[in-house]
């Protein structure tokens, strides 16, 4: 238990401590725009004394969200409410970490707790869905 809350340094990186918050995707997002769900989300586990909190899976291009509701980082003005929210967590002592994400294949599909299916362009969905090809 001792090392669990005591600093780490990975790089020119020191953690106050080794408590680091996995991703974890809420579909809450509009247009791939973090909003007060995802500073409150993300935000309590840092004022619960986290040493690192990674955003959920964070979209590099619409077309590579799972849902229409995941976080994206693909325009510029998504990085204001993202950097409230590093401001935020740096305020309380944690650092902030982002997971760049592509959903490949999995991508377009609904909100888990609404069924989990794929959607088509007239719900919210998109056909230029790209993966790699498997050998
Ligand atoms: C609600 C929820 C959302 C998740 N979303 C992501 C995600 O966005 N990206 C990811 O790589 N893993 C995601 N995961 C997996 C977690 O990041 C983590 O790897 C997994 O829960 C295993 O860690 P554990 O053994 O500590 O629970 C999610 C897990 C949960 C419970």
């Amino acid at each position: 238990m001792t090392d669990l809350f005591s600093p780490i340094s990975i790089r020119d990186l020191t953690l106050p401590n080794r408590i680091a918050v996995s991703p974890m995707c809420q579909y809450s997002s509009i247009d791939g725009f973090a909003n007060d769900w995802h500073l409150v989300h993300l935000g309590s586990r840092a004022v619960g004394g986290a040493g690192l909190v990674f955003t959920e899976a964070s979209a590099v291009l619409p077309e590579g969200r799972i849902t229409p509701n995941d976080l994206g980082i693909w325009k510029d003005d998504h990085i204001a409410p993202l950097a409230r929210i590093v401001d935020f967590l740096h305020g309380q002592g944690a650092h902030a970490a982002i997971q760049l994400a592509h959903a490949g294949r999995k991508a377009s599909m609904q909100r888990p707790w609404e069924g989990e299916r794929l959607l088509s362009p007239g719900e919210d969905g998109w056909t230029n869905v790209v993966a790699l090809l498997d050998d």
